[in-house]
């Protein structure tokens, strides 16, 4: 077996970038932030992407095919993953194995972002510094202090977008939900199912801890199963509820995979909403069986349960895009003349198999202006082939090459990305305080969030002790005293650990 690449551990990676911060200030200056330039608004985006692994390349694949962008720059530390990831490209980007060179570079005016989790903040940080737009994977932030500090810095950085990249919110099919529950079309929606299951899933590549490929392994750099896998579902369960979590309970374990990694195996969550409405979430490694759309489907996917119906839904793939399928709830059924062997006065509801009602999205509708014979049959047959439960319906595009033409059309029109900073950052907290409530065996609440990772306001300076006019110390009564604690602060709350990059007098990137 060949030895995999080790260039250097994720530590070392953090390390070495620091120590080059002092070395690359002089250039990064001089650079200046790049999104003073005007551009019309025909002009494609000129962007760089920092992190070309797995996901980066996949990106890059697909913005390859958007005409409104144009990648000049590449970022790695790994050479290899940068010269194939250039290979693929015909604009001829520009390789930095430095990704603070790729934001001094003024060609760039946005950065795709795909480091591994631990180093989101600090790459998202530098890049709105540095005056760029940001796309930025999933999920958002790492550290409870993250979240705080980067809602800061954006708010100090308006005119640039920062977008997550959580694509469930750029499908048609989990917008048509959205605005199924939006419009009553479930009655209330009270709970909602969440899973994604694999077999295997994640495995160690030689080397453990400090082979950087198996980052996702280890606490000190990812969020696990709940980072990874669950925040996708967490933002949908947010979205359709319109709310976030009041708390959580998780049971999470590291019970199947004894390969050194620390990170939990297998996690089942509950997140409680208001009014009581739940989402209920399972990751586990060890069978991949998805239990709805006629098992169709691996791995991944959601039941939306509401009073009047209920829906199932996976994003699926490039080979197998989004679909959902519909099932409204029959009426209740109460015992009138039910079976013999029903006590009096019970009730019971006939069960039977419910078949599901395909959603029909603009691809499968029939236009007797625009189609042709030909597209007007095929779309008839394809309908006919959902109604059988032969085919699933399937949305024609996959939401990851939507959410990145959204980026880029929002970086010229100055929109709001639908997954936007709040999105990823309430996506986060809840990643972090899952992890939490399995760590600590206890109910999490997400007000909890507010004071993690901010430090409890300074108290003012105790008043000088005023001499009686014998000369003695007064001593404060009881009925004199000032309380212990100030009247609640209106400052800003301070964030622990580090001090807000924009104060950093000698952060090289700061505009
Ligand atoms: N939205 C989604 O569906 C989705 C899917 C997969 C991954 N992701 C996210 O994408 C991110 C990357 O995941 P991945 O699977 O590509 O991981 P990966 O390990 O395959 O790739 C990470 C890349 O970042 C590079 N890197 C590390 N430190 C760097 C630095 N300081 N500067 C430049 N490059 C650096 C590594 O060399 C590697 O090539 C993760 O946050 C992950 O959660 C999102």
């Amino acid at each position: 077996m060949s030895k995999p690449e080790r260039t250097a551990s994720p530590a070392d990676i953090s390390r070495e970038i620091s120590r080059r911060d002092a070395l690359k200030t002089g250039a990064a200056i001089m650079a200046g932030p790049a999104l003073l330039k005007v551009h019309a608004d025909s002009d494609p985006v000129k962007f760089g992407v920092i992190g070309v692994g797995s996901r980066g390349s996949y990106l890059v694949d697909h913005l390859a095919h958007l005409d409104t962008g144009r990648c000049v720059a590449l970022c790695d530390v790994n050479q290899q993953a940068l010269d194939d990831t250039a290979k693929k490209l015909t604009t001829n980007p520009k390789k930095y194995k430095d990704y603070r060179e790729l934001l001094a570079d003024r060609d760039v005016e946005a950065v795709v972002i795909a480091v591994p989790l631990y180093l989101h903040f600090q790459v998202t940080r530098d890049t709105l510094q540095a005056g760029k737009h940001v796309f930025c994977e999933k999920s958002l932030v790492f550290k409870p202090d993250e979240v705080h500090l980067l809602r800061t810095l954006a708010a100090e950085h308006p005119k640039q977008v920062l977008q997550v990249g959580l694509q469930r919110r750029y499908s048609i099919y989990f917008q048509s939900v959205k605005k199924m529950i939006d419009d009553g079309i479930l009655g209330t929606v009270t709970h909602i199912h969440g899973q994604w299951h694999r077999n295997p899933g994640w495995t160690m590549k030689e080397g453990g801890k400090g082979n950087p490929k198996n980052w996702r392994l280890f606490r000190e750099f990812s969020g696990g199963l709940t980072a990874e896998l669950a925040s996708h579902h967490i933002d949908v369960a947010d979205w359709y509820f319109g709310a976030h979590p009041e708390f959580v309970v998780g049971v999470g374990g590291l019970d199947f995979w004894k390969d050194g990694r620390d990170v939990f195996d297998n996690i089942q969550l509950i997140y409680s909403y208001p009014g009581g409405r739940k989402f209920m979430y399972s990751a586990i490694t060890t069978c991949q069986h998805l239990p709805i759309l006629s098992s169709q489907r691996p791995e991944f996917g959601l039941v939306i349960m509401g009073t009047a119906g209920a829906v199932e839904m996976t994003l699926g793939s490039d080979n197998a895009p989004p679909t959902a399928l519909w099932f409204r709830e029959p009426e209740p059924t109460t015992l009138s003349s039910g079976p013999p062997s029903t006590t009096a006065s019970a009730s019971w509801a006939q069960v039977g198999p419910q078949k599901g009602i395909p959603i029909i999205t603009p691809a499968t509708q029939v236009d007797w202006q625009k189609d042709s014979f030909l597209a007007r049959e095929s779309k008839f047959a394809r309908r006919w082939l959902y109604d059988k439960g032969i085919m699933l319906p399937q949305e024609d595009r996959n939401p990851v090459d939507t959410e990145l033409e959204s980026f880029l059309s929002d970086v010229r029109s100055g929109n709001r990305p639908r997954a936007d900073l709040e999105v990823g950052l309430a996506d986060s907290t809840a990643v972090i305080l899952s992890n939490l409530a399995m760590d600590e065996n206890r109910r999490v609440y997400f007000k909890e969030m507010e004071t993690m990772g901010v430090a409890p306001p300074t108290p003012p300076p105790a008043p000088p002790v005023a001499a009686t006019e014998s000369g003695a110390p007064a001593t404060a009564t009881a009925a004199t005293a000032k309380p212990a604690v100030p009247a609640k602060s209106t400052k800003a709350p301070v964030i622990t650990k580090r001090a807000p990059a924009s104060t950093k007098a000698s952060d090289p990137l700061k505009p």
